[in-house]
């Protein structure tokens, strides 16, 4: 790698239509926070780049929907972001926002100079038209069947279920977003970027110089630029996102794919007058943490745009993750399919670390990732708890219990001692190497280690039993204990930073830098520590029961809003209808029906008679419950045999979109046998 003097991390902007979710945690925001709090606990020149992407279609239509302003769609969400993020403890330097008016300024002027210097090409072609609302229907303002795949809900610019990349002109059946009308073909004037002809330069700069990116980014770059490269529009018919800048494009905004990154930039700039050395000292290193969907944007358009306008540093490395999925399930924000990040931190308050971590540990680096509730359980009660939590916290009691707080001295080493203290510089390199290549869940695996090896070394010490026999040995097994929980505050800072931060307060230590960490050292014989509490909770059984019963009612109602109804049957005369002769009546048994897992026996009370009817609702109704309850039976249906008991009538049933069943009852009590009509 080239020497630099300093690190600019951008991390993809969220489009501001929706809160943050796990899925977005993953594959950008909790990397680039661990990359960045490691790279200031080197001392190193650093800052952390992020804000709200606030242009595009996304944020139109969902203003459309709620019929509110685009801009009262991005307020209300750019709030809800950046608390969440804020209280999430991603500790970006700046997190900015695309509305702003020095990101316009930036994103005009950027597309002026492009223009001015006849990086452009100006081409009229047709497009699609809503004739009922007279507007173009760029993007996902326009559905259709996918060419590719078949999927009849592909987007004008990407099919969601192949992937593929797409214009509005390929869709098959085009249908308009606004109106649901088939759209016309109208003539329109835009400016496009030659991707083509950046494409010897592409491929000589990423293929050839950029052979050390992760396969997956490599990979998808390759098979862009081998399958041709077309000049990019990077205008729009659309009246919400930065005009642009030129005379005759009245109406025109520019693509939200060229103001985005350029947000990078407003951002950068916001935050700091040194903002050129960000951007362009070449010893400036430039990453982007951006998710997979993201890659072709930041690997290929947005370097062409800076490769065009000339003064401007180009990535260094674009770490891409792949997806995270929820219980088997594509995480999706308007099927509500998600953890949201704004949720989380109101029901698992001061467990912040527990979500980065298990994140972490399951980060979708290399192929997309399941988030299942179960792990999460698992791994906080087993690695945090079990392993973490427990060493520290029986290093801790124990100073208190044998020296009143006071680190003891260390005395002469067994070989164990000497190998498991020269064992932190190891874990130290090992981590750093997973790092500097953003493996972070390996890092973090690395850094576990040394959890793992101090709680190996105190269960086969056994100090507590050596105490009354060998009270000079247990001193030296303390001191070691302690030296590794001081060094674990430094390991695990970037990962678990509140977490640390407490253990540090235990310890009544300052935080150590990077390059502290493997000293033996770090706190001093004499030196007092705190009473400590402890690091993290089990969390029971209960609490994930209540996660997954939440995540059921998601689908119940995602599969009920999706489900269609029946159409009406044929009609009837009002004489069929009066031949049924409907009661309410009152349940006076209950029973199962013994070795049948749906059937339940009931006695109800018809106000004229008591009589038996076997019901199939023994799967969403204890009997218990039913006892004394009103319902409606349909009292002159001819008896009939269930399982050798003879069913006299039928109780009323609403059926759910999933099969389940819903008792009709009146809504206030009713005289028995009261007729229903
Ligand atoms: N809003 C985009 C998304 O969520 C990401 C924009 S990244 C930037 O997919 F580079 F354009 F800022
Ligand atoms: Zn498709």
């Amino acid at each position: 790698m080239v020497e630099y003097k300093r690190t600019l991390i951008t991390t993809a902007l969220p489009y501001a239509n929706g809160p943050i979710h796990i899925g977005h945690l993953a594959g950008v925001y909790v990397p680039a926070d661990i990359y960045a709090r490691y790279l200031r606990l080197k001392n190193e020149d650093v800052l952390l780049i992020g804000g709200s992407d606030e242009h595009g279609v996304p944020i139109t239509l969902k203003a459309k929907n709620e019929g509110i302003t685009p801009q009262d769609v991005v307020d209300k969400f750019h709030e809800i972001i950046k608390k969440s993020f804020s209280d999430f403890g991603i500790s970006f330097d700046v997190y900015s926002r695309t509305s702003s008016k020095v990101h316009h300024e930036t994103a005009s002027e950027f597309f002026k100079k492009l223009y001015d210097e006849g990086k452009f090409i100006e081409k009229t072609s047709e497009q699609y038209y809503d004739e009922e609302n007279k507007q173009f229907l760029a993007d996902r303002y326009i559905i259709g069947t996918c060419p590719k795949c078949g999927f009849e809900k592909a987007y004008g610019d990407q099919c969601e279920s192949c992937g593929t990349s797409l214009s509005p002109t390929e869709l098959i059946n085009p249908t308009s977003m606004i109106s649901g009308n088939q759209p016309v073909l109208k003539e329109t004037k835009h400016w496009y970027l030659p991707l083509d002809e950046y494409e010897p330069w592409l491929r000589e700069w990423i293929l050839e110089g950029h052979k050390e990116w992760k396969p997956n980014v490599y990979g998808q770059c390759k098979s862009w630029i081998d399958s041709g490269l077309q000049p990019r529009a990077l205008t729009r018919d659309l009246d919400w996102g930065v005009p642009v800048p030129v005379e005759g494009a009245e109406g025109k905004v520019l693509y939200v794919w060229f103001d985005a990154p350029i947000g990078y930039i407003s951002a950068t700039k916001e935050l700091t007058p040194e903002w050129e050395t960000y951007w362009k000292d070449p010893e400036t290193r430039m990453l982007h943490f951006i998710g997979k969907d993201n890659i072709v944007f930041h690997c290929i358009i947005f370097p062409s745009m800076l490769k065009a306008e000339g003064s401007f540093n180009l990535p260094e490395n674009v770490p891409a993750n792949e997806f995270l999925n929820l219980e088997n399930d594509k995480i999706s924000t308007s099927r509500n399919w998600a953890v949201w990040l704004h949720e989380y931190l109101q029901e698992f308050p001061g467990k912040e670390d527990v979500l980065k971590y298990v994140l972490t540990a399951n980060a979708p680096e290399t192929k997309d990732n399941d988030f299942t509730w179960k792990d999460f359980q698992a791994r906080n009660n087993n690695e945090l708890v079990a392993v973490l939590g427990n060493f520290v916290n029986r290093a801790l009691v124990l100073t208190q219990k044998y020296y009143d707080g006071q680190v003891p001295e260390r005395g002469e080493l067994t070989a164990y001692d000497s190998d498991t203290l020269a064992a932190i510089s190891t874990i130290k390199a090992d981590v750093e190497k997973s790092l500097d290549s953003f493996r972070f869940r390996e890092a973090l695996k690395n850094a576990m280690d040394l959890a793992r090896l101090g709680n190996k070394y105190l269960a086969d010490e056994e100090p507590w039993k050596l105490f009354k026999t060998n009270p000079e040995r247990v001193k030296t097994i303390l001191n070691v204990c302690l030296q590794i929980t001081a060094n674990l505050t430094v390991v695990l800072d970037p990962f678990l930073p509140f977490s640390m931060e407490k253990l540090r307060q235990f310890l009544n230590i300052e935080k150590h830098i990077w390059s502290k960490l493997g000293s033996t050292d770090l706190l001093i014989a004499g030196h007092k520590v705190n009473q400590p509490e402890l690091l993290f909770e089990k969390i029971e059984d209960a609490v994930i029961e209540a996660q997954l019963q939440k995540l059921m009612d998601t689908k119940k109602a995602n599969e009920a809003a999706t489900t269609k109804s029946k159409p009406a049957k044929e009609s009837i005369e009002f004489d069929d209808f009066g031949k049924i002769d409907i009661r309410v009546g009152t349940v006076l048994e209950a029973e199962k029906v013994p070795k049948t897992k749906k059937l339940l026996k009931l006695k109800i009370d018809t106000g004229f008679d008591k009589r038996t009817v076997v019901s199939g609702v023994a799967e969403y109704y204890e009997p218990a419950d039913l006892i004394g309850r009103q319902v409606s039976i349909l009292v002159n249906l001819e008896p009939k045999k269930l399982k050798g008991i003879e069913s006299q009538g039928m109780i009323l049933c609403a059926e759910n979109a999933d099969g389940t069943l819903s008792i009709v009852s009146p809504d206030q009590k009713v005289r028995n046998g009261s007729e229903v009509k």
